[in-house]
């Protein structure tokens, strides 16, 4: 069967995208159960510097993704997916795509209204906006909402690529390989 490939930067950009978001899913997991303090006593200081800036790599990601995908869509289906198939991995996809944009933007402006430095790598980028203790706690628990739902999306996206390639063996996860 032949399968229509992503072009090559869109599958560099997706993987990037997925190691990153699957790091900082973790990480953020573990902020959750264990505080900032406790997980930089597990791994070292750094890992909130590290956390930032890979959420500022996936925000770059995803604002590519949107671009791409708005101006060249996505490679034809051989042979065409299933109305009941199409639907739902365009929401997922959609979703997912919004996701990497929002989840970073708010990490971000939290960031900056709890006073901290939005570090990126060893540089530091603009706060964009000033300390407010009240916006910071309500960025930051918008941070976590999108988080749980980028989990479940995550969760879904590999369920369908699971099924794809250990069920139905068709050569959908070809259309996204590196190889
Ligand atoms: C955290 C993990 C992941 C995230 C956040 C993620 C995200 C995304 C996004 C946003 C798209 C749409 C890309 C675009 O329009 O350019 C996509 C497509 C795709 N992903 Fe993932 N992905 C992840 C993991 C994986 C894994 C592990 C696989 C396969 C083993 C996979 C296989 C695919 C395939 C095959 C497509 C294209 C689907 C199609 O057009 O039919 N993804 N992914």
């Amino acid at each position: 069967m032949q399968t229509n490939r992503y072009g090559f930067l869109r599958r560099i950009l997706h993987w990037v995208g997925a190691l990153s978001v699957l790091g900082l899913l973790a990480v953020g997991m573990l902020f959750f159960f264990f505080g900032v303090e406790g997980t930089q006593k597990l791994f070292g200081p750094d890992v909130l510097k590290y956390h930032k800036s890979f959420g500022v790599v996936v925000l770059i990601v995803g604002v590519l993704v949107l671009f791409m995908r708005r101006s060249s869509g996505i490679p034809p289906y051989d042979p065409p997916l299933t109305f009941l198939l199409r639907w739902p991995s365009k929401l997922v996809h959609w979703l997912m795509i919004l996701a990497l944009i929002a989840m970073p933007i708010l990490g971000w402006l939290g960031t900056a209204a709890a006073g901290h430095e939005v570090q990126f790598f060893n540089w530091t980028l603009p706060g964009i906006i000033g300390k407010n203790d009240v916006w910071a706690k309500t960025l930051f628990q918008y941070h976590l909402l999108v988080g749980w739902v980028l989990m479940g999306l995550v969760g879904v996206h590999l369920l369908g690529a699971f099924v794809h390639g250990k069920v139905a063996h068709d050569n959908i996860n070809s259309r996204m390989s590196l190889l």
